[in-house]
């Protein structure tokens, strides 16, 4: 038995490939990097369905038919109510998801990326006590989230931002949200279920829940000075440095690079709040360089949620709502995994080993 199924390969799979041991993540035969840089949402929702749902994926037709789903899923968010507008932003997007019907087709898979991308902007200007902004179709999938959030026409640089954020974050192998997605389309269950399964999984502070505690982590060091001394403190209190260390890679996460980049046109158009950034990167360097002193044996470096933070920050997404943030771009990735095992994986049913008390002879 493996605890945490740790290095088990329980799935073929075409769509991204980790190599932990380089630090490189490959998404349908193109590396990360190329990705970051070049390609926008929807041409990464293109290359992965590929194959994998039937229907007119070229990019123009998506993005018109993306922007339309937006339009659709816009009616859901009436059913949020006052007890529901308690609840964390992501357990809002979770609840109005499951509203969504079940299906394999390009529709049901529109719908499901609409609809994140719809719900946590209204969700966030709800709880703000603002009106909800109603997408608008003709933008592209960026563009329109940072309209829905903000209420006007947000600059070229957020949205080249955002789309090089989700792009980077669209899918990773067999993490443990993906992995309930397989484990569900691997009942012939439809897309909606694998996906609210996906959102339950991502939203642990292991996964895709630290975004938000790298940000706290930020705030309660307050200083350069103090950073060593805190991040000490906190390793001694047996705590995790949020934004560090990872299942598969070993090295640095490549995902964290990009995300640094694409944080620097920000930067030079002051978009970002400056000292955030010096504060980080001094933070970086000296968990670094704690974390290898005092855990010699097992390398730990940045992950992608160490960037997330500082970029979702600077996006304006207050920072409970990162996990839902991280939603919107992973539900993609959720999708052709759910699609290529409903399509040709089979029914994933692995065994326990029991290590309970027997029954006592009679
Ligand atoms: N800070 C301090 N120590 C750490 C950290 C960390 N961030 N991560 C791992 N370690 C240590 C553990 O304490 C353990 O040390 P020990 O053997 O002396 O007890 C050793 O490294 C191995 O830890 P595991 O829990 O076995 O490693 P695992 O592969 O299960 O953990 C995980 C991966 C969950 C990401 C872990 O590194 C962690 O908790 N990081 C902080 C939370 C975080 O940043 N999550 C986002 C991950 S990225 C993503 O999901 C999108």
């Amino acid at each position: 038995m493996k605890n945490g199924l740790e290095d088990v390969v329980a799935a073929e799979t075409q769509l991204s490939d980790v190599d932990g041991e380089a630090g490189r993540l490959v998404i349908r035969g193109v590396s990360l990097d190329h990705l970051a840089e070049y390609a926008s949402y929807e041409d990464v929702a293109a290359l992965l369905l590929d194959g994998l749902i039937e229907g007119n994926l070229e990019k123009e037709n998506l993005r018109r038919r993306l922007g339309q789903a937006r339009t659709e899923v816009f009616a859901h968010i009436r059913a949020i109510d006052d007890d529901m507008l308690g609840l964390p932003p992501v357990d809002i997007m979770r609840a109005l998801t499951a509203r969504l019907p079940d299906g394999d087709d390009l529709e049901a898979a529109l719908g499901l990326l609409a609809a994140p991308a719809v719900f946590l902007p209204a969700i966030l200007r709800l709880k703000n006590g603002d009106e909800p902004v109603a997408p608008s179709p003709s933008l592209s999938q960026s563009a329109d989230i940072l309209a829905m959030l903000g209420g006007g026409r947000p600059s070229k640089e957020k949205v080249k931002a955002l789309d090089t954020y989700l792009v980077t974050i669209s899918d990773h192998g067999l993490n443990a949200s993906t992995f309930a997605s397989r484990v569900i389309a691997s009942t012939k269950a439809g897309l909606t279920s694998s996906v609210l399964g996906a959102i339950g999984a991502l939203k642990g502070p292991l996964h895709g829940g630290a975004p938000g505690p790298v940000l706290d982590m930020l705030d309660a060091i307050g200083s350069q000075d103090n950073a060593k001394a805190w991040l000490n403190q906190a390793l001694d209190r047996g705590e995790r440095l949020m934004g560090f260390g990872h299942r598969v890679y070993r090295v640095r996460d490549p995902r964290a690079d990009a995300l640094r980049y694409a944080l620097r046109p920000l930067i030079d158009a002051d978009q970002v709040d400056r000292e955030r950034i010096k504060l980080a990167n001094a933070v970086e360097l000296a968990a670094l360089a704690i974390l290898k002193e005092r855990k010699p044996d097992r390398p730990l470096d940045v992950n992608v949620e160490f960037y997330t933070a500082l970029l979702l920050d600077a996006l304006g997404f207050p920072r409970d709502a990162f996990t839902g943030v991280f939603a919107i771009g992973r539900t993609i990735g959720w999708i052709a995994h759910a699609r290529e095992q409903a399509l040709r994986g089979r029914l994933i049913r692995p065994r326990s080993l029991y290590v309970g008390p027997l029954p006592q002879a009679a």
